[in-house]
């Protein structure tokens, strides 16, 4: 899995640093290039020249040297991906700072490529609220996670805070891409955002939706090798888009029509979008004079997107739909998977923080109509994406 995958080590100070060498040692066995970078503290505990041996490429350490200064940009381009073990608690709070006082965090901050973490510390440090909070930082900024251990730390105590082993490294980079083309040949439909209702020439009716969930499932569809179009609803945040058809709609309607034009072409339509249920009847040509002490306003169905495609899609076409929900929420999903003629239905819960609208993180529950059902931990938007990737690869056997 590994073989040809160019990965960029950052070392950093802590005692686990000396697996650093089994772990470039175990890297170059599977055919990896790597090469490593360190901080100041590393060198205390490993020093280059065994890492410069085992990886056979020079060990960079400082932004400037004498008259000379580290191409920080292209070490981060140059990587498949970047993984940092062992994490210390100070790089790891300066990273979620966004910190840039070494060669390491100045790699961190320009890179391109997935960055994979390892963090390594003792148990206090590790449970402390500040750590806590960086954690939630890092992982909301789409940083993998391998998680600490549990087993006897460099103080003497036992608890959690180890570094994971070399093997359990090499097992997450190893699922890392393993999806790689997976989906080649295939067309995918995505739709992200909230939908604009006008009420008058200056008003809407709208909800907060940010777009940022269905567009980490555009990127991760399009990772796989998928060609997708994404129908976007007015967002505000900024997205990089890059190898995307992108559809610009305003309202329900105009969503409406958009999917039901891509969607006879289409393998996989993942509905991710938060579109409203109800429209203004009749649009005020020009802008509404405040008169009345109250003021009604009658209100229309919008088409229900989900339940069209629902209703014309073919057995070879996969339909995944949303649930937000603030209460009997596995109940409302699978009533929706049922209603809306869905192959698979995710569900995120209002109730669960840090899930939902507008956030970085969300967390959410799988249920597809063979009976299945999968419940996720609360992670970046872009590793639900790959979450609910591998469930929809998985379920059509590609
Ligand atoms: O955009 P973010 O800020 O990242 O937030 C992500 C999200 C919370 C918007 C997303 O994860 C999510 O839950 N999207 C669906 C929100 C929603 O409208 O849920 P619903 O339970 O009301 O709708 C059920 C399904 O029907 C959804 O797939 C929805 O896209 C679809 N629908 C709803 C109404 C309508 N008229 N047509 C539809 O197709």
């Amino acid at each position: 899995m590994l073989k040809g995958k160019k990965i960029l080590l950052g070392v950093t100070g802590s005692i686990a640093a000396y697996k650093a060498a089994l772990l470039v040692r175990a890297l170059i066995k599977e055919g990896a290039e790597v090469k490593v970078i360190m901080t100041e503290a590393a060198k205390s505990f490993i020093s280059p020249l065994t890492l410069a041996t085992l990886s056979k490429h020079p060990v960079s350490v400082d932004l400037f040297k004498e008259d000379t200064w580290a191409n920080h940009v292209m070490l981060g381009r140059w990587a498949d991906i970047m993984l940092v073990a062992p994490l210390s608690c100070n790089t790891l709070s300066k990273m979620a700072a966004g910190l840039c006082d070494n060669l390491l965090l100045a790699v961190y901050l320009s890179a391109t490529c997935p960055v994979m973490l390892v963090p390594a510390m003792d148990e206090d440090m590790w449970k402390h609220p500040a750590t806590r909070k960086n954690m939630e930082t890092l992982v909301s900024h789409g940083n993998i996670i391998v998680p600490v251990e549990n087993g006897e730390l460099a103080s003497g105590l036992f608890g959690e805070g180890r570094m994971a082993e070399p093997e359990t490294i090499i097992a997450a980079l190893s699922r890392q891409g393993k999806n790689e083309g997976r989906l080649n040949g295939k067309k995918a439909l995505v739709t992200a955002g909230p939908t604009y209702e006008h009420i008058d020439p200056v008003r809407f009716i709208g909800n907060h939706s940010s777009g940022k969930m269905g567009v980490a499932i555009a990127r991760e569809l399009f990772q796989c090798g998928a060609e997708v179009t994404l129908v976007l609803g007015p967002v505000s945040d900024t997205f990089v888009l890059d190898g995307l058809k992108v559809v610009h709609v305003q309202s329900a309607e105009e969503m409406f029509y958009a999917c039901n034009r891509a969607f006879e072409k289409t393998d996989i339509a993942v509905m991710a979008a938060a579109v409203a249920d109800y429209t203004p009847a009749v649009v005020a040509p020009e802008k509404i004079k405040k008169k009345e002490e109250s003021w009604q306003m009658t209100l229309k169905k919008t088409p229900d997107i989900l339940k069209s495609l629902g209703q014309k899609k073919t057995g070879k076409q996969l339909l995944v739909g949303f649930a937000l929900e603030t209460n009997n929420e596995r109940e409302n999903a699978l009533s929706k998977l049922q209603q809306k003629n869905a192959d698979i239905m995710v569900l995120n819960s209002l109730r669960d923080s840090g899930a939902g609208f507008g956030t970085d993180t969300n967390k959410v529950s799988v249920f597809d109509r063979n009976g299945g059902e999968k419940y996720f931990d609360l992670k970046s938007k872009a590793g639900v994406a790959k979450d609910i990737v591998d469930y929809i690869i998985e379920y059509i056997h590609v």
